[in-house]
């Protein structure tokens, strides 16, 4: 049965910060006193408990003008007009790949409503967090950035989804967004199976006025109609632009129709002969 969610009070102080702890680096610790002021009202704090009374799951969501010393909720801040930022989400280590994630975000997409503003977080690349990616990923987020964070100790990735549960392209899973080249000529991610056997690749080369053009993106019959290419783009994207680029740009008029739907589906936009994507 998934537990419900409720809002954390200061009697489960001591139980929130051993969750979180727990799953360090992943979340930052946090002292009391922020805590305290979370659970006097600065955020949002949710948690659900087993039947016994242990806590199992904890979210924390901020809206903006909050005096928070986070340097990505302050990214968020300085370029969202609105947003619920998820500051951390955290699920006891026995009980993840149960849902409790999901049903976390369920309650999350419930209290900021259909007309809300988007609901925001960071994912951290560096260091990696490969699970939280590909959890988001499903959960319909999508990425907005990639940012060096606190003195570039930390690469994180900017990720937001709109309430209304219109699906955006998915970001890359624990395989699918190895990169296997990144030099002068340009970059290229690969997806594989379980086993490791490819499944899926793109493809830019660096073309003029600090843009890639796109050479391939190639899904295995086996694997389409599940997201890898929109995925497979965005990891382009995020190599992309770490490679310097503004953009990327294909020749429309050799296309098969379909391809050309695929792009456009996944943000590129007709420019005299040329889709062009701006990373923005
Ligand atoms: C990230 C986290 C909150 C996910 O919670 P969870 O309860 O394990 O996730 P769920 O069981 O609800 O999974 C929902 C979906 O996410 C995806 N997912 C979750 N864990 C995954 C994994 N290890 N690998 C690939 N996909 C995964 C799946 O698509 C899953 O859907 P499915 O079960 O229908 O296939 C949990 O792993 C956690 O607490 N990690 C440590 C703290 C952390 O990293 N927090 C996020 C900081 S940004």
């Amino acid at each position: 049965m998934m537990p419900v969610f409720r809002p954390a009070t200061a009697s489960d102080l001591a139980a929130l910060i051993a969750l979180n702890d727990a799953a360090v680096p992943h979340v930052n610790a946090l002292s009391t006193d922020v805590w305290l002021r979370f659970l006097g009202g600065e955020a949002r704090v949710r948690v659900a408990a087993s039947p016994t009374g242990a806590l199992e799951a904890l979210t924390v969501t901020l809206a903006p003008g909050r005096a928070y010393g986070s340097e990505n909720y302050a990214w968020f801040q300085r370029n969202l007009p609105d947003f619920a930022y998820v500051d951390r989400i955290v699920v006891a280590a026995g009980r993840r790949g149960q849902g409790l994630g999901r049903a976390a975000y369920a309650d999350i997409f419930a209290a900021v409503g259909r007309d809300g503003p988007p609901v925001v977080c960071e994912v951290n690349l560096e260091p990696p967090n490969d699970t939280s990616l590909a959890f988001h990923g499903s959960l319909g987020f999508r990425e907005l950035a990639v940012e060096s964070v606190y003195g570039g100790s930390k690469r994180v990735a900017m990720l937001g989804r709109r309430c209304d549960g219109v699906a955006e392209p998915s970001l890359p899973g624990p395989r699918d967004g190895a990169v296997l080249r990144r030099g002068a000529r340009g970059v290229a991610v690969a997806a594989e199976d379980a086993h490791g056997a490819w499944v899926g690749g793109a493809e830019a080369v660096a073309g003029i006025a600090g843009r890639g053009v796109l050479v391939a993106v190639d899904v295995a019959a086996s694997h389409r109609g599940r997201g890898l290419g929109a995925r497979l783009l965005a990891a382009l994207r995020r190599e992309g632009k770490a490679a310097g680029w503004t953009g990327l740009s294909v020749r429309a008029d050799a296309l098969p129709t379909e391809a050309r739907a695929f792009l456009i589906r996944n943000g590129f936009a007709a420019r005299g002969d040329l889709l062009d994507l701006e990373f923005g």
